[in-house]
């Protein structure tokens, strides 16, 4: 611990004013929190004026959130802490040099995840932006998901080149990842447990004053800065390797003409004095920004922080590796699906109408990051089908048209194939599905088990369904 940054935290006082770099689903919530805390004097949200996001700026600071999809108590906060003025939306980074603490939420996206290059432009640039404007005192937190080795690292060097100061002696610097998932980030950044790993004691100490008046039931988890990344990402890896070991049992169910769903609930059964398999849930891929790449950070940390060659079985495969590529297959497997009750009706993909629903990775909510329904609908439009998209929630996406109006997509489709569990489709009615469709024998193919086979099946629909041996 350095007597020297204990002794000018102390001069500096109580945090009161926080900036937040960054304002995607991260940043947003994260800020509106620190703005509702009474303690806390002014919270800025720094936000790039590009050509992508720069929309968000006015609209924060009208009080609108610009995350669209079922956010609860998100459009209240915000419309209150901006209404107060405790909140405040800034392209101008010089006012970085007003904070006491600055977080940054930034995307951390791969590059090539073969190779294991991270794009780490959008980070840097931040981590920059912050370095430049520092001042004695300052905490710096990264909050972004990151390679493991990075805060103590390529941050701590970028921030001490741009600054001129010394981490650990003339400015706090920490790791604390967000474990949000979307559809519930205030309630998560609240409740869940927050790991906080400085690069020193003094560090961690000085970013647990700013993180716990936010938590109303979640504890803090203190750490090194490097544990704290392999934490964050370890959690996120550990998450798609459990959806990849369902997703491949569902394949082994459908082979075997057998029903997932009745054997996950044996094998769920098996529980109590410590006992848990913890299955998961199978689907049409797995998408978003985080789990199709924290996989690869963790991967990396071997290369970045890793002390002593890694000791693991010669030329065999990470299995965590593994598991992304078996995500990855699942839309694969839906055009799979597809094909085959297509032939079963004398049918091919190469001009049937297709109508996805659901473009989102994730139900109820407009995060279109990274979504397997792309995928699906590259290999479908590839094939010579004719594709219409429905998403209540997504507005737009590169090369693609999404409709809101169900009915219009659907009329005179061959095929519905449902990519994502948004509440709207579990309403779908057979008897009006298939008269809007207006064919003899409709396909359904259902990535997300969302409808009930049997009342498709007595409808007169070809069902086909992931993990649905018994009725495929
Ligand atoms: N989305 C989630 O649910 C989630 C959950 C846990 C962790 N994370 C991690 O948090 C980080 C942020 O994710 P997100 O989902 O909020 O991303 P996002 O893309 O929604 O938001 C990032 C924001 O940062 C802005 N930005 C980019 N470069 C900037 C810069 N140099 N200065 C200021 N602003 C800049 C972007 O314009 C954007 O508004 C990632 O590392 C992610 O892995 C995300």
């Amino acid at each position: 611990m350095s007597d020297k940054l204990q002794k000018i935290i102390e001069e500096r006082g109580p945090i009161k004013k926080i900036g937040v770099l960054g304002m995607g689903y991260v940043g947003i919530p994260a800020a509106a929190l620190f703005a509702d805390v009474d303690k806390f004097e002014k919270v800025l949200g720094f936000q790039r004026n590009s050509a992508s996001s720069g929309y968000k700026i006015d609209m924060i600071n009208a009080g609108e959130s610009p995350l669209k999809g079922e956010e609860p108590g998100l459009e209240d906060l915000l419309r209150k802490v901006t209404g107060s003025n405790k909140f405040e939306c800034t392209p101008d980074f010089s006012r970085i040099a007003e904070m006491d603490a600055v977080t940054l939420a930034i995307q951390t996206p791969f590059e090539n995840p073969t190779d294991l290059i991270p794009d780490f432009g959008a980070l840097i640039e931040g981590i920059r932006n912050v370095g430049r404007y520092l001042t004695p005192g300052t905490l710096v937190v990264l909050e972004s998901t990151i390679t493991p080795g990075t805060t103590n690292g390529m941050a701590k060097e970028i921030l001490e080149e741009e600054s001129g100061l010394i981490a650990g002696e003339d400015f706090a610097l920490a790791h604390a990842p967000e474990r949000v998932m979307v559809g519930r980030l205030l309630r998560n950044i609240q409740e869940h447990d927050r790991i906080v790993g400085g690069i020193d004691n003094t560090s961690t100490e000085r970013a647990i004053e700013l993180y716990s008046p936010v938590l109303t039931k979640g504890k803090i988890i203190p750490m090194t800065s490097t544990a704290a990344e392999v934490t964050k990402t370890a959690e996120n890896t550990f998450r798609d390797l459990q959806i990849a070991a369902a997703n491949q049992l569902a394949l082994y169910c459908e082979s075997m003409g057998i029903n997932f769903y009745d054997v996950r609930a044996g094998i769920d059964s098996l529980k109590g004095e410590g006992i848990t398999r913890a299955i998961l849930y199978p689907g049409a891929g797995v998408g978003g920004h985080c789990l199709t790449k924290d996989t690869y950070h963790l991967e990396r940390g071997i290369e970045i922080a890793g002390k002593t060659p890694l000791d693991y079985p010669e030329n065999a495969d990470s299995i965590y590796v593994l598991a992304r590529k078996v995500n990855d297959f699942m839309p694969n497997h839906m055009f799979k699906l597809t094909e085959d009750a297509l032939a079963s009706v004398g049918k091919s993909v190469k001009g049937s109408k297709i109508a996805m629903l659901g473009w989102a990775f994730i139900n109820d909510s407009d995060d279109a990051r990274n979504p397997p329904s792309e995928p699906l609908y590259d290999l479908l439009i590839e094939a010579g089908a004719e594709v219409r998209i429905h998403d209540p929630h997504v507005l737009d996406y590169p090369n693609v048209t999404i409709e809101k109006d169900l009915n219009a997509v659907v009329d005179g489709a061959d095929v519905i194939a449902i990519l994502t569990g948004h509440s709207d489709y579990f309403k779908l009615n057979p008897a009006d599905i298939k008269t809007t469709m207006g064919k003899d024998k409709p396909v359904i193919i259902d990535g997300r088990n969302v409808v009930d086979p049997t009342k498709f099946i007595d409808s007169g629909f070809v069902y086909r369904g992931i993990g649905r041996g018994d009725v495929n």
